[in-house]
């Protein structure tokens, strides 16, 4: 068993209040709220930080350590029916694709309830529409995230939520 650093406290910081943000604006706060708002701006705020992270930032932080890749995700899929476990330190290709899914899908979602708030689209139908689907969209994307980080702590007994609290990776 080796430890391995693999997130900076920034990386960590960021992941946990996004989930505690979006968490809150999903689930908990009035929609019509002052706070909703807020917390929406938290969010932006944090993506845009973490978008600077992934050029700035330290190995495993930078986009790229994690291209968006479609063969490689592919090959990540085939991987893992005809080869014994493989393991990755940093993001894996098709979790790649995910970050980025939820990266834009956050902003689009941020972007449209900015507009909702602007007297030129006040009762303008289309960003209430694609705030409402993006919505939607992360959620989905959220249960699809959280199911495939469980599915890979236990296929690779590398205890992927445990990595991205204390930064480090249990490695067999
Ligand atoms: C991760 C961030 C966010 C999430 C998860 C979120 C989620 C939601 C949800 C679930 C609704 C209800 C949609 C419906 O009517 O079915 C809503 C409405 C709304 N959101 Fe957001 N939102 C976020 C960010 C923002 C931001 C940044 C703003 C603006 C600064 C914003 C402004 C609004 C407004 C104005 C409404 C409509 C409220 C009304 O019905 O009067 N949201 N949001
Ligand atoms: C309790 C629920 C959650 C758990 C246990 C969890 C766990 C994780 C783990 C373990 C990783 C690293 C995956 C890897 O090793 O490659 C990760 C990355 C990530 N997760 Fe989550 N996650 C949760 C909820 C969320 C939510 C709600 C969002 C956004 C709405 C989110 C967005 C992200 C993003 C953007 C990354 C990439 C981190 C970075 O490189 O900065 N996660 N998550």
């Amino acid at each position: 068993m080796s430890e391995v650093k693999v997130w900076d406290v920034f990386v960590r910081v960021f992941h946990w209040s996004l989930v505690i943000c979006f968490g809150l604006n999903a689930l908990v706060l009035d929609d019509e709220s002052k706070w909703h708002q807020w917390v929406g701006y938290m969010v932006a705020g944090l993506v845009a930080f973490r978008i600077l992270w992934g050029f700035f930032g330290t190995k495993h932080a930078r986009f790229s350590d994690f291209p968006p890749s479609l063969s490689a995700a592919l090959g990540q899929l085939r991987g893992m029916l005809t080869r014994p476990t493989s393991l990755h330190v940093g993001h894996t290709p098709l979790g790649a694709l995910m970050i980025y899914n939820l990266i834009f899908t956050l902003l689009a979602i941020c972007a449209s309830g900015y507009l909702m708030t602007t007297d030129m689209f006040w009762g303008v139908e289309w960003p209430e529409t694609v705030h409402e689907a993006a919505v939607h969209w992360a959620e989905i994307s959220v249960v699809l995230h959280v199911a495939a980080v469980v599915f890979e702590s236990l296929r690779t007994r590398v205890n992927l939520p445990r990595a991205m609290v204390t930064g480090y990776k249990r490695l067999p």
